[in-house]
């Protein structure tokens, strides 16, 4: 009887990467740097581990409490598989907040763990770039964050029909609510919750949850009026809020960079994290079935400063996931078709030394040219065959006629056509 076998299966909400997959991957996560190294911002990484207090601290709730893979390690400290970046880069640019010039704009191209009901959009296992400005407390770094986020979907292609960046500003909101609903800061947190789960639960809960907080019939048909309001209109309810002029100046620069076709004020953005402070957002996919947002993020003043007795270093960023980016390059047909790199097998003969074959493909490699050697006796056909499947352009053939003539064959694997050249002119055929 034989043993069962094991899964090949990865584990529910994570994938593995085939070499196809690596060099999508590669692609526009290559496209994704460059953008970003041209608007200045330099990379950094961070470990994967953390503990738990830096997600407890401010993160909120659901990441940290449900949807953190946490443990105890065998010194018994309860650590976190890191779910998001940004308390890690708080606490970098907190260890060396002497050093560092501010504003600085750093970047990574990380994976992250999140224990979700996996979902089209929604995995376990996700890669984000994450985007910061620190050091800047002006609508200007909020416009930039944003502008960038733009372009790193302008990049491949893709244009206003595409997708939406939906704005809006946890200051304003909070007085916005504290008004509509006559309350405090706390029960403007506690309310806030409620209202970012507005268009996930039943409405009989929805408004059950809002009277336990003492909300009447008044101050929960106010909220709902709040959803039909347009910009000026609702900006007119808390006119001399810090954030409706932080809205109003971030909606200017917008318009005058042309950028404003991309954008949308949208009240019913709140964003789950609780350290956000001043302006949020999130850019939505247009194609319906492509229902999750690609990008999350915002202003949070405070998170630097869990770390170090200094509040003067506020953070703006985002993360954008791969998961949302692949769905939305796929929909849109923004994935070119692959192609156009050259890859030689070198194909071997029993006659023929086998150095003389690590040599020529020595010799293609030394001229920039990928290539590998043929690696077992079987026919020559076989050896093409092989060389198709495994992605190869071109064959180089050299049996004991062609060694001691000097020359090679190369075949086209595309066309069949085939060519004798000298064997010093090898690379220079490839070259032209
Ligand atoms: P977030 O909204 O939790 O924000 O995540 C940002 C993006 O990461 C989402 O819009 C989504 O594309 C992707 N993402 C999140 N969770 C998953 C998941 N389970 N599966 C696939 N993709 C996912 C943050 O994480 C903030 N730390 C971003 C930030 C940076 N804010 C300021 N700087």
């Amino acid at each position: 009887m034989s043993t069962p076998k094991l899964s090949t299966r990865p584990l529910k909400g994570t994938r593995d990467f085939y070499p196809e997959d690596m060099r999508l991957r590669n692609w526009f996560f290559g496209k994704i740097r460059e953008a970003l190294e041209l608007c200045a911002f330099e990379e950094y990484n961070g470990p994967t581990l953390e503990p738990l207090e830096i997600y407890a601290a401010k993160s909120g709730e659901e990441l940290a409490s449900e949807q953190t893979y946490n443990f105890t390690d065998r010194g018994g400290r309860s650590l976190s598989i890191r779910p998001e970046m940004t308390p890690t880069v708080a606490r970098m640019v907190a260890a060396r907040i002497n050093e560092l010039a501010f504003p600085l704009r750093w970047y990574s191209v990380q994976n992250f763990h999140r224990y979700e009901r996996p979902q089209r959009g929604r995995l376990r296992e996700f890669w984000q770039i994450n985007a910061d400005i620190f050091g800047s407390d002006s609508y200007e770094a909020d416009f930039e964050i944003i502008s960038v986020a733009i372009n790193l979907l302008r990049i491949f292609g893709a244009d206003e029909s595409m997708f939406r960046v939906h704005i809006n500003n946890r200051r304003f909101f909070s007085d916005v609510i504290a008004s509509v609903a006559k309350t405090d800061e706390d029960g403007v947190k506690a309310i806030s919750k409620v209202i970012d789960r507005r268009g996930k639960i039943e409405r009989a809960g929805y408004e059950n949850e809002l009277r336990s907080l003492g909300l009447g019939d008044a101050e929960i048909s106010g909220i709902d009026s709040l959803y039909s309001m347009n910009f000026s209109d609702i900006i007119s309810l808390c006119p001399n809020s810090r954030g409706a002029a932080e809205l109003r100046e971030l909606f200017r620069v917008l318009e005058a960079a042309g950028l404003s076709k991309y954008c949308a004020f949208d009240f019913g953005i709140i964003r789950g994290l609780d350290y956000y402070t001043g302006t949020v957002f999130e850019v939505y996919d247009l194609a319906p079935e492509n229902n999750r947002a690609m990008f999350g993020g915002g202003r949070y003043d405070n998170l630097v400063g869990l770390f170090v007795a200094r509040d003067d270093i506020p953070g703006v960023g985002f993360g954008l996931g791969d998961v949302t980016l692949e769905n939305f390059l796929r929909t849109h047909g923004l994935i070119p078709e692959p192609g156009g790199k050259t890859l030689v097998l070198v194909t071997r003969f029993e006659d023929v030394p086998y150095e003389k074959y690590v040599a020529l493909a020595g010799q293609l490699r030394e001229a920039g040219i990928a290539a590998m050697n043929y690696l077992g006796s079987k026919k020559l056909g076989k050896q093409l065959e092989n060389a198709a499947k495994a992605g190869c352009t071109h064959a180089v053939i050299m049996g004991g006629g062609e060694l001691v003539r000097g020359v090679v064959k190369i075949k086209d694997l595309a066309t069949r056509e085939e060519q004798t050249v000298g064997y010093s002119q090898i690379a220079d055929y490839f070259k032209k």
